[in-house]
C-alpha cells in the first residue's frame, strides 16, 4: 500500500484489536537465537520490522515457522555465520539487527551487522551499545557498509552504567549478559514494560535476572538457555494511538487487549484533554465523552514517563483542544516533522527548537529539545500529505480523518511497519478511505 485518498469528518467507531507490541516481539525473536532449543512466540502482528527480523534470523540459519496464525516457532539448532550479501539485504530496515551482537558472539564467536535503519527522527547513535559491548569483551570493527564484532578472550560479566536509560543499549546488556561468564551490574536500565516481558522471556529460558530499585539490573551468566513459550505484552503505542484517534475524531473505540496497568500516564494525560475512557476485562473503550477538550502540557520521558511515541495521535486531538497546549518532546531531536502536515490541515502548531534546560535526566549531549505549541481549537481541512515516519504517519492519517474534505496520504507503507492491518482496522472503524493503486 503507497497512498490512500482519506475523506474525513466521521467518528471512528467500533473494535480493533491490539496484538503483540512490536517493542519487544521483535526483540524477543532475537532473544530465541540464544536458546539450545526452540521457542515459541505467541500473538505476533503482521507487520513489516517483524519480518525484516525473520528474514534475518533466517539467513542464520534459525528455522521460522507458524504453527498457528499469529504464532512464531523460532529453532535456533543450526545456528550459522551467514553471508555479506544475505545480511546486507536487510541494511537500512530496522534498527532491531543492532541486538543480534551479543546472542550471535554467543552462538559464533563473531557478529557482522548491517547499517541501521528505523525512522528518522534524530540522529539515533549507537555509542552506547558499542562502548557496553566492549565492556563484555567485544572488539568492534567499524567497517563501511556495518560493523564486525569478535570476541577474542569470550564475553565476561561487566559493570555498565548507561548515560542514559536507553531501551535499545538496555536490551543490548540483557542479551549479552545472560550468557557471559560472571555478574553484570546495570546502572541507569531502562525499566519499559517492554524490557520487563524481555526479562521474563529470558528467565523463561534459564537466566538469572535480578531487578532492583532505582533502574539497578543485576545479571547472573548462565553457561547455556533453552528455548521459551511466551505471548508477548500488548502494543501499548498503538492502543494509545487508537486512543488518540477516539479522542481526535469524536469518535468511540473499543480496544481489545489494551491494559490498564501499562498504560496510567497515557491515561492520565487522555483525561486531562477530555477523553473518556471504561477499563473493561479484555481492553479498554476510549471515547469522547461531548464537550470542550482542554489544552495540556506534557513532556515526554522514559517509561512511568508520557512515552515519546504517544504525543503524535494525541497531537492531532489537541489541534482540537481549546487553548495551547505545550508537548515537550525530550527523548529524540527531530520528531516533531508531523507537524507541517497538520498546519497544512489548518493547525496552528509553532515547533521551537530549543526546549526547557537543565533537566538532568535527558540524554547528556542533546544540544536540542523540542517544544511543540499547539493552539487550538482548529478545524482541519483536507491536503495531499507525505508520511514522514511510523508515529508521525497515523497522526496524519488521523489528522486527515477529522479534516474536511479529501486528503490524499502517500508514503503510507511506513505506518505497517508498526500498525498490524491498519487499512482493515479503519474499515471496521468505519472510515471512509480508499487505497491508490
Ligand atoms: N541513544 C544514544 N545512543 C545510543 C542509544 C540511544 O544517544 O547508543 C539516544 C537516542 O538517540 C534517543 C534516546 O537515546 O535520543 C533514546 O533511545 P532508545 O535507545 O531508548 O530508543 P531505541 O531503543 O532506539 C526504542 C523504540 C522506539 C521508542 C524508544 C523510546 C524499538 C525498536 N524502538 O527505540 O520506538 O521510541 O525506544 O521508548 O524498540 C517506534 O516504535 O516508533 C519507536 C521509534
Amino acid at each position: 500500500m503507497e497512498s490512500l485518498t482519506v475523506w474525513g469528518g466521521k467518528p471512528l467507531q467500533g473494535t480493533v484489536h491490539v496484538r503483540g507490541a512490536k517493542n519487544l516481539v521483535t526483540k524477543a525473536m532475537v532473544a530465541a537465537l540464544l536458546g539450545e532449543t526452540e521457542s515459541l512466540l505467541k500473538d505476533v502482528p503482521a507487520i513489516s520490522d517483524v519480518e525484516v527480523v525473520r528474514g534475518l534470523l533466517e539467513v542464520h540459519g534459525v528455522v521460522v515457522t507458524e504453527p498457528e496464525p499469529g504464532e512464531l516457532l523460532l529453532d535456533p539448532r543450526n545456528v550459522k555465520s551467514a553471508n555479506f550479501v544475505e545480511i546486507e539485504v536487510h541494511a537500512g530496515s530496522s534498527r532491531i539487527p543492532i541486538l543480534f551482537c551479543g546472542p550471535l558472539l554467543h552462538q559464533l564467536g563473531e557478529a557482522f551487522i548491517p547499517d541501521l535503519g528505523g525512522c528518522r527522527i534524530g540522529d539515533r547513535p549507537i555509542d552506547f551499545h558499542l562502548d557496553a559491548l566492549r565492556k563484555f569483551g567485544a572488539v568492534v570493527d567499524k567497517q563501511p557498509n556495518g560493523i564486525h564484532l569478535t570476541a577474542p578472550n569470550g564475553l565476561k560479566g561487566a559493570h555498565i552504567e548507561l548515560p542514559y536509560p536507553s531501551v535499545g543499549a538496555t536490551e543490548q546488556v540483557l542479551l549479552t549478559a545472560v550468557r557471559a561468564e560472571g555478574v553484570t551490574e546495570l546502572k541507569n536500565a531502562a525499566i519499559e514494560p517492554e524490557i520487563m516481558d524481555l526479562i521474563a522471556i529470558l528467565q523463561k529460558m534459564g537466566a538469572i535476572i535480578t531487578v532492583e530499585p532505582n533502574r539497578v539490573i543485576f545479571i547472573e551468566g548462565v553457561e547455556k538457555l533453552g528455548g521459551y513459550s511466551h505471548r508477548a505484552i500488548f502494543d501499548r503505542n498503538e492502543a494509545a494511538s487508537w486512543a488518540s484517534a477516539a479522542l481526535a475524531t469524536e469518535g468511540d473505540i473499543f480496544v481489545k487487549g489494551a491494559k490498564q496497568q501499562e498504560l496510567l500516564t497515557f491515561l492520565n494525560i487522555f483525561r486531562k484533554v477530555g477523553g473518556a475512557f471504561d477499563v473493561e476485562e479484555d481492553g479498554i473503550r476510549f471515547y469522547h465523552p461531548g464537550g470542550a477538550l482542554k489544552p495540556i502540557v506534557v513532556e515526554t520521558d522514559v517509561h512511568p514517563g508520557f512515552m515519546t511515541d504517544w504525543q503524535q495521535p494525541l497531537v492531532v486531538a489537541l489541534t482540537k483542544a481549546e487553548g495551547v497546549s505545550v508537548v515537550h518532546e525530550t527523548v529524540y531531536e527531530n520528531r516533531f516533522g508531523f507537524t507541517d502536515a497538520l498546519n497544512q490541515m489548518g493547525a496552528d502548531i509553532v515547533v521551537h527548537r530549543d526546549g526547557l534546560a537543565g533537566v538532568t535526566r535527558r540524554v547528556p549531549r542533546r544540544p536540542l529539545e523540542q517544544a511543540a505549541v499547539v493552539t487550538g481549537p482548529s478545524k482541519l481541512h483536507g491536503a495531499d500529505v507525505r508520511v514522514p515516519d511510523l508515529r508521525g504517519g497515523f497522526s496524519h492519517l488521523i489528522a486527515a480523518l477529522t479534516a474536511e474534505g479529501e486528503s490524499t496520504i502517500t508514503n503510507v507503507g511506513i505506518i505497517s511497519r508498526g500498525y498490524e492491518h491498519f487499512g482493515e482496522k479503519l474499515q471496521a472503524l468505519g472510515a471512509d478511505f480508499r487505497v491508490n493503486a
